[in-house]
Protein backbone atom coordinates (compact mmCIF):
# COMPACT_ATOMS: atom_id res chain seq x y z
CA UNK A 1 0.00 0.00 0.00
CA UNK A 2 1.46 3.64 -0.99
CA UNK A 3 1.97 5.60 1.90
CA UNK A 4 -0.79 8.75 2.00
CA UNK A 5 0.04 11.28 -0.78
CA UNK A 6 0.87 14.36 0.59
CA UNK A 7 -1.23 17.04 -1.05
CA UNK A 8 -0.43 21.05 -0.67
CA UNK A 9 -3.37 22.14 -2.95
CA UNK A 10 -5.78 19.74 -4.74
CA UNK A 11 -5.50 19.88 -8.58
CA UNK A 12 -7.42 17.70 -11.02
CA UNK A 13 -3.57 16.01 -11.77
CA UNK A 14 -4.21 15.11 -7.59
CA UNK A 15 -7.42 14.15 -8.06
CA UNK A 16 -6.17 11.54 -11.03
CA UNK A 17 -3.38 10.72 -8.78
CA UNK A 18 -5.92 9.74 -5.73
CA UNK A 19 -7.79 7.45 -7.87
CA UNK A 20 -4.74 5.46 -9.29
CA UNK A 21 -3.20 4.85 -5.66
CA UNK A 22 -7.26 3.57 -4.70
CA UNK A 23 -6.95 6.49 -2.19
CA UNK A 24 -10.66 7.87 -1.60
CA UNK A 25 -11.41 11.12 -2.41
CA UNK A 26 -13.06 13.13 0.47
CA UNK A 27 -15.99 15.58 -1.14
CA UNK A 28 -18.47 17.79 0.89
CA UNK A 29 -20.95 20.60 -0.60
CA UNK A 30 -20.59 23.95 1.48
CA UNK A 31 -22.17 27.21 1.00
CA UNK A 32 -20.36 29.72 3.22
CA UNK A 33 -16.96 30.82 4.31
CA UNK A 34 -16.78 29.79 7.96
CA UNK A 35 -17.70 26.13 6.26
CA UNK A 36 -15.93 26.23 3.78
CA UNK A 37 -13.07 26.89 5.89
CA UNK A 38 -13.27 24.09 8.44
CA UNK A 39 -13.83 21.63 5.62
CA UNK A 40 -10.88 22.79 3.99
CA UNK A 41 -8.65 22.65 7.39
CA UNK A 42 -10.10 18.95 8.58
CA UNK A 43 -8.81 17.66 4.96
CA UNK A 44 -11.74 17.54 2.79
CA UNK A 45 -10.55 17.02 -0.80
CA UNK A 46 -13.09 18.60 -3.08
CA UNK A 47 -16.03 21.31 -1.67
CA UNK A 48 -18.80 21.09 -3.73
CA UNK A 49 -20.52 24.49 -4.26
CA UNK A 50 -24.03 22.37 -4.83
CA UNK A 51 -27.13 23.32 -6.13
CA UNK A 52 -28.49 21.80 -3.09
CA UNK A 53 -27.91 25.30 -1.81
CA UNK A 54 -31.74 25.69 -3.33
CA UNK A 55 -32.99 22.90 -0.87
CA UNK A 56 -30.72 23.07 2.48
CA UNK A 57 -29.94 27.11 3.04
CA UNK A 58 -32.82 28.79 1.07
CA UNK A 59 -35.36 26.05 1.57
CA UNK A 60 -36.59 25.11 -1.88
CA UNK A 61 -38.37 21.70 -2.47
CA UNK A 62 -36.28 21.39 -5.53
CA UNK A 63 -33.08 22.73 -7.00
CA UNK A 64 -34.31 24.21 -9.71
CA UNK A 65 -35.17 27.77 -8.59
CA UNK A 66 -31.20 28.57 -7.75
CA UNK A 67 -30.12 31.06 -10.20
CA UNK A 68 -26.05 31.21 -11.75
CA UNK A 69 -26.04 35.21 -9.89
CA UNK A 70 -26.81 33.15 -6.22
CA UNK A 71 -24.40 30.17 -7.22
CA UNK A 72 -21.88 32.38 -7.83
CA UNK A 73 -22.37 34.82 -4.73
CA UNK A 74 -22.19 31.30 -2.66
CA UNK A 75 -19.20 30.40 -4.66
CA UNK A 76 -17.17 33.65 -4.06
CA UNK A 77 -17.58 33.16 0.10
CA UNK A 78 -16.83 29.65 -0.50
CA UNK A 79 -13.47 30.23 -2.12
CA UNK A 80 -12.27 32.91 0.44
CA UNK A 81 -12.44 29.97 3.33
CA UNK A 82 -10.12 27.60 0.86
CA UNK A 83 -6.69 26.76 0.48
CA UNK A 84 -5.82 23.25 0.05
CA UNK A 85 -9.34 21.82 -1.37
CA UNK A 86 -10.57 21.87 -5.13
CA UNK A 87 -13.56 23.94 -5.47
CA UNK A 88 -16.02 23.18 -7.77
CA UNK A 89 -19.25 24.96 -8.87
CA UNK A 90 -22.63 23.36 -9.86
CA UNK A 91 -24.10 24.85 -13.11
CA UNK A 92 -27.19 25.86 -11.90
CA UNK A 93 -30.81 25.05 -14.10
CA UNK A 94 -31.33 26.42 -17.58
CA UNK A 95 -27.12 28.04 -17.31
CA UNK A 96 -26.14 25.61 -19.30
CA UNK A 97 -28.81 23.82 -21.12
CA UNK A 98 -29.85 26.17 -24.02
CA UNK A 99 -27.05 26.32 -26.08
CA UNK A 100 -23.18 25.21 -25.87
CA UNK A 101 -22.62 29.14 -26.23
CA UNK A 102 -24.49 30.12 -23.39
CA UNK A 103 -22.69 26.65 -21.47
CA UNK A 104 -19.46 28.61 -22.20
CA UNK A 105 -20.00 32.31 -21.35
CA UNK A 106 -22.27 31.20 -17.67
CA UNK A 107 -19.11 28.41 -16.75
CA UNK A 108 -16.43 31.35 -18.29
CA UNK A 109 -18.72 33.72 -15.35
CA UNK A 110 -18.32 31.15 -12.86
CA UNK A 111 -14.06 30.81 -13.22
CA UNK A 112 -13.98 34.35 -13.87
CA UNK A 113 -16.05 35.72 -11.24
CA UNK A 114 -14.87 33.28 -8.41
CA UNK A 115 -11.84 31.28 -7.09
CA UNK A 116 -13.34 28.23 -8.17
CA UNK A 117 -11.31 25.27 -9.95
CA UNK A 118 -13.89 23.89 -11.86
CA UNK A 119 -17.84 23.46 -12.65
CA UNK A 120 -19.89 20.15 -12.23
CA UNK A 121 -22.82 20.08 -15.32
CA UNK A 122 -25.65 17.03 -15.17
CA UNK A 123 -26.16 14.89 -17.89
CA UNK A 124 -24.88 12.48 -20.35
CA UNK A 125 -24.81 11.85 -24.12
CA UNK A 126 -27.18 15.08 -24.81
CA UNK A 127 -24.69 17.36 -22.95
CA UNK A 128 -21.39 16.09 -24.94
CA UNK A 129 -21.41 19.02 -27.01
CA UNK A 130 -22.28 21.21 -24.53
CA UNK A 131 -19.00 19.45 -21.76
CA UNK A 132 -17.05 19.13 -24.98
CA UNK A 133 -16.76 22.69 -25.46
CA UNK A 134 -16.29 23.77 -21.80
CA UNK A 135 -13.54 21.37 -21.03
CA UNK A 136 -12.04 22.79 -24.92
CA UNK A 137 -11.71 26.33 -23.13
CA UNK A 138 -9.52 25.13 -20.14
CA UNK A 139 -12.31 24.16 -17.53
CA UNK A 140 -12.22 21.53 -15.80
CA UNK A 141 -15.73 19.29 -15.72
CA UNK A 142 -17.07 17.10 -12.95
CA UNK A 143 -20.30 15.10 -14.43
CA UNK A 144 -22.59 13.96 -12.75
CA UNK A 145 -25.36 10.54 -13.22
CA UNK A 146 -27.69 8.72 -12.18
CA UNK A 147 -30.15 10.76 -9.88
CA UNK A 148 -30.01 14.00 -11.50
CA UNK A 149 -32.12 16.56 -9.73
CA UNK A 150 -32.49 18.95 -12.19
CA UNK A 151 -34.63 16.02 -13.99
CA UNK A 152 -36.37 15.59 -10.58
CA UNK A 153 -40.02 16.29 -12.60
CA UNK A 154 -38.92 13.68 -15.67
CA UNK A 155 -38.03 11.28 -13.12
CA UNK A 156 -41.31 12.18 -10.64
CA UNK A 157 -39.48 10.37 -7.47
CA UNK A 158 -36.32 10.15 -5.39
CA UNK A 159 -36.29 6.52 -6.23
CA UNK A 160 -32.87 4.99 -7.47
CA UNK A 161 -32.17 5.19 -10.82
CA UNK A 162 -30.43 2.64 -12.90
CA UNK A 163 -31.42 -0.22 -11.25
CA UNK A 164 -31.24 -2.37 -14.16
CA UNK A 165 -32.17 -2.71 -18.00
CA UNK A 166 -31.90 0.38 -20.72
CA UNK A 167 -31.17 2.42 -18.28
CA UNK A 168 -27.97 0.66 -16.23
CA UNK A 169 -26.87 0.46 -20.32
CA UNK A 170 -27.26 4.10 -20.72
CA UNK A 171 -25.88 5.28 -17.48
CA UNK A 172 -22.62 3.24 -18.68
CA UNK A 173 -22.35 4.43 -21.93
CA UNK A 174 -22.96 8.34 -20.40
CA UNK A 175 -20.05 7.61 -17.71
CA UNK A 176 -17.96 6.53 -21.03
CA UNK A 177 -18.59 9.09 -23.18
CA UNK A 178 -17.93 11.99 -20.87
CA UNK A 179 -14.99 10.25 -19.59
CA UNK A 180 -13.66 10.03 -23.68
CA UNK A 181 -14.25 13.90 -23.40
CA UNK A 182 -11.77 14.08 -20.39
CA UNK A 183 -14.40 15.05 -17.47
CA UNK A 184 -11.69 14.59 -14.32
CA UNK A 185 -14.38 13.07 -12.39
CA UNK A 186 -17.55 12.20 -12.56
CA UNK A 187 -20.77 12.14 -9.41
CA UNK A 188 -23.00 8.96 -9.69
CA UNK A 189 -26.03 9.70 -7.33
CA UNK A 190 -28.56 7.13 -6.01
CA UNK A 191 -27.56 4.31 -8.15
CA UNK A 192 -26.95 0.54 -7.49
CA UNK A 193 -23.28 -0.14 -5.59
CA UNK A 194 -22.53 -2.77 -8.50
CA UNK A 195 -23.54 -0.50 -11.37
CA UNK A 196 -21.01 2.32 -9.55
CA UNK A 197 -18.48 -0.36 -8.90
CA UNK A 198 -18.42 -0.80 -12.89
CA UNK A 199 -18.40 2.66 -13.81
CA UNK A 200 -15.71 3.25 -11.54
CA UNK A 201 -13.49 0.46 -13.12
CA UNK A 202 -14.35 1.40 -16.58
CA UNK A 203 -13.51 5.32 -16.82
CA UNK A 204 -10.12 7.07 -15.82
CA UNK A 205 -12.18 10.05 -14.00
CA UNK A 206 -12.44 9.38 -10.77
CA UNK A 207 -16.12 8.62 -9.72
CA UNK A 208 -17.58 10.17 -6.34
CA UNK A 209 -20.54 8.36 -5.42
CA UNK A 210 -23.95 9.88 -3.39
CA UNK A 211 -25.96 6.61 -2.56
CA UNK A 212 -23.92 4.48 -4.99
CA UNK A 213 -21.79 2.27 -2.31
CA UNK A 214 -18.37 1.53 -1.38
CA UNK A 215 -17.13 1.30 -4.58
CA UNK A 216 -16.75 4.94 -6.11
CA UNK A 217 -13.15 6.77 -5.84
CA UNK A 218 -14.88 8.97 -3.24
CA UNK A 219 -17.61 10.06 -1.72
CA UNK A 220 -20.06 13.21 -1.32
CA UNK A 221 -22.42 14.24 1.02
CA UNK A 222 -24.56 17.25 1.39
CA UNK A 223 -22.86 18.94 4.13
CA UNK A 224 -25.96 20.14 6.48
CA UNK A 225 -27.36 16.54 5.73
CA UNK A 226 -24.56 15.01 7.34
CA UNK A 227 -24.12 17.29 10.49
CA UNK A 228 -27.68 16.24 11.16
CA UNK A 229 -28.89 20.02 10.05
CA UNK A 230 -31.36 19.41 7.40
CA UNK A 231 -34.38 17.30 7.35
CA UNK A 232 -36.98 16.40 5.21
CA UNK A 233 -40.58 17.66 5.78
CA UNK A 234 -40.86 14.28 5.13
CA UNK A 235 -38.73 13.82 8.62
CA UNK A 236 -37.14 10.58 6.82
CA UNK A 237 -33.02 11.05 5.67
CA UNK A 238 -32.22 8.85 2.48
CA UNK A 239 -30.22 5.92 3.96
CA UNK A 240 -26.97 6.89 2.43
CA UNK A 241 -27.05 9.90 4.73
CA UNK A 242 -24.88 9.41 7.29
CA UNK A 243 -25.27 11.28 10.35
CA UNK A 244 -22.03 12.62 12.10
CA UNK A 245 -23.22 15.10 14.57
CA UNK A 246 -27.11 15.69 15.81
CA UNK A 247 -26.92 19.46 14.71
CA UNK A 248 -30.56 20.01 14.65
CA UNK A 249 -30.49 18.89 18.55
CA UNK A 250 -27.27 20.70 19.47
CA UNK A 251 -28.28 24.05 17.86
CA UNK A 252 -31.71 23.70 19.06
CA UNK A 253 -30.42 23.89 22.96
CA UNK A 254 -27.86 25.94 22.40
CA UNK A 255 -30.71 28.33 21.47
CA UNK A 256 -32.91 28.00 23.52
CA UNK A 257 -30.13 28.08 26.34
CA UNK A 258 -29.69 31.44 25.20
CA UNK A 259 -33.18 32.39 25.27
CA UNK A 260 -33.68 31.06 28.63
CA UNK A 261 -30.71 33.46 29.54
CA UNK A 262 -31.87 36.44 28.42
CA UNK A 263 -35.61 36.14 29.54
CA UNK A 264 -33.81 35.17 32.68
CA UNK A 265 -31.56 38.24 32.89
CA UNK A 266 -28.38 35.16 32.96
CA UNK A 267 -26.88 36.98 29.92
CA UNK A 268 -24.78 39.25 29.72
CA UNK A 269 -22.89 39.36 33.04
CA UNK A 270 -20.75 41.92 34.32
CA UNK A 271 -17.77 40.24 32.90
CA UNK A 272 -19.13 40.27 29.58
CA UNK A 273 -20.11 43.92 29.98
CA UNK A 274 -18.32 47.06 29.50
O1 LIG B 1 -26.02 19.84 -5.39
C1 LIG B 1 -25.35 19.01 -4.75
O2 LIG B 1 -25.07 19.17 -3.57
C2 LIG B 1 -24.92 17.83 -5.46
C3 LIG B 1 -24.24 16.75 -4.70
C4 LIG B 1 -25.11 16.11 -3.72
C5 LIG B 1 -23.59 15.76 -5.59
O3 LIG B 1 -25.11 17.74 -6.64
Amino acid sequence: MNPKLEIKKVTTKAVAELKQRGEKIAVLTAYDFLLAKLLDEAGVDIILVGDSLANVYQGRTTTLGVTLDEMIYHAKAVCRGVKRAMVIVDMPFLSYQISPEEAVRNCGRVMKETDAEGVKIEGGAPMAETIRRVLEIGIPVMGHLGLTPQSIHQFGSYEVRAKGGKEATQLLKDAKILDELGVFSLVLEKVPAKLAKRVTASVKAATIGIGAGPHCDGQVLVVYDMLGLYELASGKQPKFVRKYLEGRKLFRSAFERYVADVKGKKFPRKEESY
